[in-house]
């Protein structure tokens, strides 16, 4: 087979090995057996943290040490030249230019979908649209998917440990349209009550909009069962995928979602892009959520066609470096196996929930049997937002609040938790540091 490396793309030497490792793996698509997992790379914690520049540097003076990446990742050098190699030598506007440079851009843009493409496993590349993040795809959905099958009387299924983004604008269309939201309830530890999610879906439910992995408790929901029994009954289901692609493969046929969003920020890539992934089938019956450029066929001011997928989705000229961006990311985060990955973070977990636990006074919120690697704590007596400011001064960055979870802080009955979320590129030190700053914290608050 002959491998085809675009060249358009503009990855760096080190991440243009790994590409070309990528388009071979798409080509083996259709026999996963015959994968060569050879090409991926060994995981080395060690290594990963030379690839990521910032953690070279120090914050009030000590080495940083960031555990909030669920609220934005990290970037790998890769995809910062990346970027830096677009704006310097790639740069015109998309989709529109008979000149070089433009076409130059767009195919670079249109390879990052193919990347993006082949790496959720989607049928075809015009089922992956170009976001502004997870809250545009929610969005995009809600308004779109919203107008043309929500009506009076019928419901729509989200859960207890949504975040904002995947509440409001269901509630927005809801008002709208005289339709109404259903919440799944969640247990003690933060898991979802199924029977009760069984016994909510039912005629009037038009679609099941859930998180995959909670932002907030790191609970990984059993997506799998929940689309199997919302087809059932013929409910499509939204995944919002922003905490679970930056942990793990997400696999669009072998879930069988679908809707399926994310952001590119939280995977390593540039802020201000992300992914709707949405069955062909679907997005073709679906309005478009945006009039503009780029998303018509022929405008008169009588009456407007409009562009086929992705276009219709893609008003305006879109993020262009962001997508390219994306692309590198997703390039980077697949030459490590996943199961290295996977192994790593709970070990950390497992490291952290335990170290934590010998604390006197912290309590930990969101205790799933399942869950990705976010530790929400609190220190009793004390209040997040106070246990954060002194992690911080000892360059500790956590994310304290209620994560954009009101709901969910409100059924724990507290105003928020500290969170340490971790990536591919924490490791024991990270752990030890967290641990000695909340001792220190809990010296000063108790
Ligand atoms: N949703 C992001 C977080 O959980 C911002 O922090």
């Amino acid at each position: 087979m002959v491998l085809k490396l675009p060249k358009s793309i503009g990855l760096s030497q080190h991440s243009a090995h790994h590409y070309r490792g990528k388009v071979s793996l798409l080509n083996h698509q259709q026999n996963k057996e015959s994968q060569d997992v050879s090409l991926k790379k060994q995981f080395d914690v060690e290594e990963v943290r030379k690839d990521f520049p910032i953690l070279k540097r120090k914050v009030h003076g000590s080495p940083l040490v960031y555990l909030d990446s669920g609220a934005s990742a990290q970037k790998p050098k890769s995809v910062i030249d990346t970027v830096s190699r677009y704006y310097s030598e790639q740069h015109a506007n998309i989709h529109r230019g008979v000149h070089h440079l433009s076409q130059e851009a767009t195919q670079a843009y249109e390879e990052a979908r193919e990347v993006i493409r082949g790496y959720i496993n989607a049928k075809h590349s015009h089922e992956v649209l170009f976001t502004k993040g997870t809250t545009d795809g929610i969005n995009l959905v809600a308004s779109s998917f919203g107008r043309k099958f929500i009506n009076e009387g019928d419901e729509v299924i989200v859960s207890t440990l949504e975040h904002h983004s995947n509440i409001v604008p269901w509630q927005m269309i809801c008002e709208e349209k005289g339709a109404s939201l259903k919440v799944i309830p969640i247990n003690q530890a933060g898991e979802l009550n199924m029977e009760e999610f069984k016994s909510l879906l039912n005629d009037r439910t038009r679609l099941v909009s859930v998180t995959h992995v909670s932002n907030s408790l790191g609970t990984i929901n059993p997506v799998e069962e929940m689309i199997e029994l919302s087809h059932a009954k013929n409910v499509p289901v939204l995944l919002d995928g922003a905490q679970a692609v930056p942990h793990k493969h997400v696999d669009m046929q072998a879930l069988d979602v679908d809707f399926y969003v994310f952001s590119g920020h939280k995977l390593f890539g540039p802020t201000g892009v992300g992914v709707l992934y949405g069955k062909e089938d679907l997005l073709n019956q679906m309005p478009p959520y945006q009039g503009g450029g780029d998303m018509i066929e022929k405008v008169t001011f009588e009456k407007t066609t409009y562009n086929s997928l992705p276009h219709k989705f893609e008003a305006g000229t879109p993020n262009i470096v962001g997508g390219i961006g994306l692309g590198a990311a997703v390039v980077y985060f697949d030459q490590f196996d996943e199961k290295q990955i996977l192994d790593h973070e709970q070990d950390i977990l497992a490291y952290a929930t335990d170290q934590l636990s010998q604390i006197e006074g912290v309590k930990f919120i969101g205790t799933a049997t399942e869950k990705a690697s976010v530790v929400s704590f609190l220190l009793e007596g004390s209040h997040p937002f106070d246990v954060g400011t002194l992690l911080d001064q000892q360059g500790i960055a956590v994310r304290t609040g209620h994560h954009c979870t009101q709901p969910l802080m409100d059924f724990y009955g507290i105003p928020g938790t500290v969170r340490a979320s971790f990536a591919i590129y924490n490791n024991r030190a990270d752990v030890d540091a967290l641990v000695a700053g909340v001792k220190r914290a809990a010296n000063m608050l108790l």
